[in-house]
């Protein structure tokens, strides 16, 4: 120990910092900037991330920045990637014990480089220990046409033996106090992406998931910070983060004696310290950071545009409008029941039927959800005709085919469990816990052969039918009881982690043989709403909850982070089948017309009355669906203001077409709601308005009329509170949708 003491201050006596000759790296976006001072010799520091700056103000931030650094903060404080051990009380972002048993890191910046393709630049910034031979690359990778920077680190050693990780944050951002807000998601199953707003006081803040498997139910690896007080929609700064990985993570944000809120991102150490061998390299998952001056809502603009470019499978093209079986029918699939769906659906102008769990068993037949996961074969007493059968129907009635699975697991009741019980997850030694229907158990993913098995079950589908235009991709079960058969006792702790790269590895099998296909993320509803899994994956269903209402919070939630062409959005029955409450299938539709338009219902339950308005509603949506699909969001009216409505708009990047939403939360006598006023168009164009899915006896006053964009988003329109219907169709619950053209 004292021999190791001495090294460290002859070598920190060597490299001293020398603020005057700092070598800073500038990682720049078309509106934003990072900075970052890489001195090699000297701790990795964090100078500066906002709004560009001009070269002048440049050159002062990071020389101002330096003297700040030196005479008032801590360097760990500012460190951008601040380690364990020489300053203990500070909390931080990576921390190890290496093989002789020491458990702290001193990094100093070793060199940096940058490499550039068309569409971005990676800034690569190499660290290393003073005295050990460990090493950690920062990574900054900033899109030039987008404001996006996504960074991530890369740790490996070479000393004689592993060493154990025991921290491993993707990042770390130093946020000036000042008024803070935060905005993070909390929910549960059928309740999902609640949005919760609060200042950011002294204390920790921790937002965490251990699911295992799901990882957007209770909380989402997404958050915001508004640094101009109480979080607004259209003004104001914020810095958007968002961790892209499907797997357990934890969000920190410390708030104690310092100038600085600081926040780590990364995956959730929790039970998962990771044995390194000498030269593996772990390679933590992104971290996408955007900042606007235009408030949420330019954040959300910036991720969206992100996303359909770059992060979402297909996100650049349009969706098709389906119907799913599920709130339909649930397990009872018959070949005549798909027969009758598919044709309604086609006679609606849908374009895909999805037939969702209920149609798979041979020695146990699916009849509820207590059997048959992982004997993905057709149950030939439901469907005699097979699959070959459904197929043939779809293409009479002129529509795409889609089909569910759920192929992380299996039921105990099972040919698959039978044959393999060794690929389960479960403690050693232990019995097993079960999950859904008494007897569901998750596969243990880090597993090779259940790789190939989960591979192999959807390649061979594919190569038989390869029709097949849609999966519906499921998974209903958290790791419950943690072990794995497969990984050795000694590495026990890296089940979660093996566990997303081995589903990782499956879907970048699957991606690279079948790229067209349309996977739909499902995961007992919105389980799966995350960067880290939308690569592989077309959209993903909001909720299990369908109910209108409540999805005007959820929606409005999950639209902070994602684009409206990811999530899936469905017109279902009433009394909702889970809510039950009664909603007008107006109310319901134009809710459902907001994100990725679907159906989940049964459609011969519909009166003709309810199907000619799903038809004329399918119809204009899909001449609205580039506007909302691809489209500019501005929230106007948030649900959570409890205002009494709610309201939001897509607009096209040119502002020469907009969709304009706006829906009742509540409904009381006499109430006053506030008058919206739009945003995000262009002040000197002419918008014709046309209302959308009319219910009412006479049109709006201000039906195809003309109006400026400065009028609308500085005046408004008059929207009337109830619908001018007969008195039995009355509702409680109106709402509006208008084109502007
Ligand atoms: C949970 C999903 O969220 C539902 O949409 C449905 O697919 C069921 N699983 C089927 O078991």
């Amino acid at each position: 120990m004292a021999h190791l003491h001495t090294t460290f201050l002859a070598i920190a006596a060597l490299v001293a910092p020398v603020w005057a000759s700092a070598q800073s790296q500038i990682v720049t976006t078309p509106n934003t900037e990072l900075i970052v001072n890489a001195t090699p010799g000297n701790p990795l520091q964090f100078v500066y991330y906002g709004t560009k700056l001009c070269p002048a103000d440049e050159q002062t931030v990071i020389s101002a920045g330096d003297a700040k650094i030196e005479r008032f903060e801590s360097q760990r404080l500012m460190n951008a990637y601040p380690a364990f051990g020489l300053e203990a009380t500070s909390d931080v972002a990576v921390a190890c014990k290496h093989m002789d048993g020491n458990l702290t890191l001193d990094l100093i910046v070793n060199g940096a480089s940058k490499e550039s393709s068309s569409n971005y630049t990676v800034t690569r910034i190499s660290l290393k220990d003073r005295v050990y031979p460990f090493f950690v690359d920062v990574c900054y990778k900033a899109y030039n046409n987008v404001d996006i920077i996504e960074t991530w680190t890369e740790i490996r050693h070479q000393e004689k033996k592993a060493i154990e990780l025991t921290q491993f944050a993707s990042a770390y951002m130093p946020i000036r106090r000042g008024e803070v807000w935060y905005t993070s998601f909390t929910g549960s199953w059928g309740n999902e992406a609640n949005m919760v707003e609060e200042p950011l006081l002294p204390g920790t803040k921790v937002v965490s998931n251990r699911d295992g498997v799901r990882n957007s139910h209770t909380a989402h690896s997404e958050v915001m910070f508004s640094l101009d007080g109480k979080p607004q929609e259209l003004t104001g700064r914020v810095i958007g983060a968002a961790l892209c990985y499907g797997g357990n993570y934890k969000l920190r944000v410390e708030t104690g004696d310092t100038e600085y809120h600081k926040f780590f991102i990364g995956m959730n150490e929790d039970y998962s310290h990771y044995t390194l061998a000498p030269n593996e390299l772990f390679v933590t998952p992104s971290v996408a950071f955007s900042y606007s001056n235009e408030g949420k809502s330019g954040v959300s603009r910036n991720f969206h545009s992100w996303g359909r470019e770059y992060k979402i499978a297909h996100g650049k093209q349009l969706r098709k409008v389906l119907l799913n079986s599920w709130e339909g029918v649930y397990f009872d699939i018959n070949q005549a029941g798909m027969d009758q769906m598919m044709n309604d659906i086609a006679s609606m102008g849908g374009e895909l039927f999805v037939m969702d769990d209920g149609w798979f068993g041979d020695k146990y037949p699916r009849k509820d959800d207590c059997s048959s996961l992982g004997d993905w074969v057709v149950d030939k007493n439901k469907l005699p005709n097979g699959i070959e059968g459904l197929l043939a129907d779809a293409k009479k009635h002129g529509i795409k085919f889609g089909i569910w699975f759920e192929p992380e697991m299996a039921n105990t009741v099972s040919e698959l469990y039978e044959a393999h019980p060794d690929w389960v997850i479960k403690a050693p030694k232990r019995d097993l816990v079960l999950g859904r229907g008494g007897t569901q158990v998750v596969l243990d993913l880090s597993n090779p052969k259940v790789q190939d098995f989960i591979f192999k079950l959807i390649d061979d589908f594919l190569t038989k039918y390869p029709e097949t235009d849609y999966i519906k991709w499921d998974a209903n079960m958290s790791i419950m009881n943690y072990g794995s058969q497969y990984l050795p006792m000694d590495k026990q702790s890296h089940l979660y982690i093996e566990y997303h790269r081995g589903f990782t590895k499956v879907m970048e099998r699957i991606r690279a043989k079948y790229p067209d296909i349309t996977i739909q993320a499902c995961a007992s509803g919105g389980g799966r709403a995350n960067y880290g899994i939308l690569p592989y994956f077309d959209e993903f269903w909001v909720s299990d909850d369908t109910d209108a209402l409540q999805r005007v919070y959820m929606q409005w939630g999950t639209s902070m982070f994602f684009p409206a062409v990811a999530m899936a959005s469905h017109i279902s029955a009433s009394p909702n089948h889970n809510t039950h409450r009664v909603v007008s299938l107006k109310y319901r539709t134009d809710v459902a017309m907001s994100g990725r338009l679907g159906m989940e219902i049964q459609p011969k339950n519909m009166t003709d009355d309810e199907k000619d308005f799903c038809r004329k509603a399918i119809a204009q949506y899909k001449e609205i669906r580039p506007i909302v699909q691809q489209g500019d969001i501005y929230r106007l009216l948030s649900p959570y203001d409890k205002k009494g409505a709610a309201s939001l708009m897509y607009v096209t990047p040119d502002k020469s077409n907009a969709v304009f939403y706006w829906w009742k939360t509540e409904t009381f006598m006499n109430q006053h709601l506030p008058r919206v006023l739009m945003a995000g168009l262009d002040p000197d164009k002419q918008y014709k308005v046309t209302e959308l899915n009319r219910i009412d006896k006479e049109p709006l006053p201000f039906e195809g009329m003309s109006f400026s964009g400065k009028y609308l988003m500085e005046v408004g329109l008059e929207l009337p509170y109830t619908h001018n219907v007969d008195w039995q169709l009355q509702s409680s619950w109106s709402s509006r949708v208008l084109l502007l053209q």
